[in-house]
């Protein structure tokens, strides 16, 4: 099969992760994957926080999910993809960009999830200045990254008729 084909059939979001950090190189052309997403009318209105501050990892997590718990799961590296307040295309081209580091990630050897706990929250995203995120960007979603902790979890069945073909 294809191998960009056989890279999107087999990713999987993963939710258990090694202490081992995310080497830069790596790093890199993930996040370089996000900036070549297709976006609305070129405006590229986006910014990407690569969060590897183990205290402020931590602190992020308190503040979101509270004592004992972790809405990145634990994951190493923690990236905040952040959108211009008021672009219209705020939402898709997140999806996009987190789309597009997904499956660099994956094809890199490297495991992820979107997190979707801080985006749309007002009251965290007033205090996420010391988080780099631009003034007057709005947190819209995060990719927790990271070495896998187990093996790749098996495809998931998914739903059928979900296509239709008019020729
Ligand atoms: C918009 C969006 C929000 C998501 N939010 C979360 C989340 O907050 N926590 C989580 O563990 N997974 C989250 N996911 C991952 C989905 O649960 C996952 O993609 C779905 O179950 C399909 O599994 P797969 O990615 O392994 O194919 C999110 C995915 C999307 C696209």
């Amino acid at each position: 099969m294809n191998e960009v084909m056989k890279s999107i059939i087999t990713r999987r979001s993963i939710r258990s992760f090694q202490k081992k950090q995310v080497e830069n190189e790596k790093l890199e052309l993930v996040l370089h994957a996000a900036t070549q997403a297709p976006n609305g009318m070129r405006q590229e209105p986006w910014h990407f926080t690569a969060l590897q501050n183990p205290e402020l990892l931590k602190k992020l997590d308190l503040l979101v999910a509270g004592e004992g718990k972790s809405f990145f799961y634990h994951a190493p590296t923690l990236i905040l993809v952040s959108i211009e307040q008021g672009n219209r295309f705020a939402q898709a081209d997140t999806a996009c960009a987190m789309t597009n580091m997904m499956q660099a990630a994956h094809a890199l050897g490297l495991g992820s999830v979107w997190c979707n706990r801080i985006n749309g929250n007002n009251e965290i995203d007033t205090k996420l200045t010391e988080y780099g995120i631009p003034q007057g960007f709005q947190v819209t979603a995060t990719l927790a990254l990271g070495y896998a902790a187990e093996p790749l979890p098996e495809k998931l069945e998914h739903k059928v008729n979900t296509i239709t073909y008019v020729r």
